[in-house]
C-alpha cells in the first residue's frame, strides 16, 4: 500500500510539472503570433506609388473630362475640373480631381455626365459621385470608384501619388 501511495504521489509531481511546461508552451506560442504580426504588418500593406505627371492645369477646361492613365497605362480615368471646392479636390481652387474610369464592378468603362458631375457605367448602371470622392449613388457597385491623390505644383503641372481604392481586376494597385 506504502509503495501504492509512492506511485500516486510521482504520479501527481509529473502531472504537475507537464501542465507547468504547458502552460509555458502556450504562453510562448501566444507570445510568437504577436512578434510575428509585428514585424510582418509593414510589409503586407506597403504599396509604393508612383508620382505620375498626368496635365497642366492649363490643359483642364471647366467640367470636361480629360483623358489619362494612373498609375500605368493600362488603368484609364480622367482629370476634371468641377468648378466648386469638392473632397479631395486639388488646387487653388480645390476643384481638381482625378478618378479611375473603369467600373468597380465588373470592369465596364464609365461615362462622364458632365449635367451632374457623376460617372455612369453602361453594365449594369452604376453612377458614382465625382463631387464626393466618386461615391456610388446608385445601383449594385459593393465600391466606390478609385480617386487619385493629387499634387499640383507650383508650375500648375499636376501629378497623381496615390488611389483611395483597389482598382478593378487588381490584387494591387501598383503592378
Ligand atoms: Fe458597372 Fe456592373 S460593370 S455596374
Amino acid at each position: 500500500m506504502d509503495r501504492c501511495n509512492k506511485l500516486v504521489d510521482v504520479g501527481r509531481r509529473q502531472f504537475l510539472r507537464g501542465g507547468a511546461v504547458a502552460a509555458a508552451g502556450m504562453a510562448t506560442s501566444v507570445a510568437l503570433p504577436a512578434q510575428a504580426q509585428t514585424k510582418a504588418a509593414p510589409g503586407l500593406a506597403l504599396v509604393e506609388y508612383p508620382s505620375n505627371k498626368l496635365a497642366n492645369v492649363a490643359d483642364l477646361k471647366a467640367n470636361e473630362s480629360l483623358d489619362v492613365s494612373y498609375p500605368d497605362e493600362n488603368a484609364p480615368g480622367v482629370l476634371l475640373k468641377l468648378g466648386t471646392k469638392v473632397e479631395g479636390g486639388a488646387g487653388p481652387d480645390g476643384d481638381i480631381v482625378g478618378f479611375s474610369t473603369t467600373c468597380p464592378h465588373k470592369g465596364f468603362p464609365l461615362n462622364y455626365n458632365a449635367d451632374d458631375h457623376s460617372f455612369n457605367c453602361p453594365g449594369h448602371y452604376s453612377r458614382f459621385d465625382a463631387e464626393a470622392g466618386g461615391q456610388e449613388i446608385w445601383w449594385q457597385s459593393t465600391a466606390d470608384l478609385p480617386q487619385y491623390a493629387l499634387r499640383i505644383d507650383t508650375k500648375g503641372d499636376i501629378y497623381a501619388e496615390g488611389l483611395d481604392e483597389l482598382l478593378y481586376g487588381r490584387l494591387s494597385n501598383v503592378l
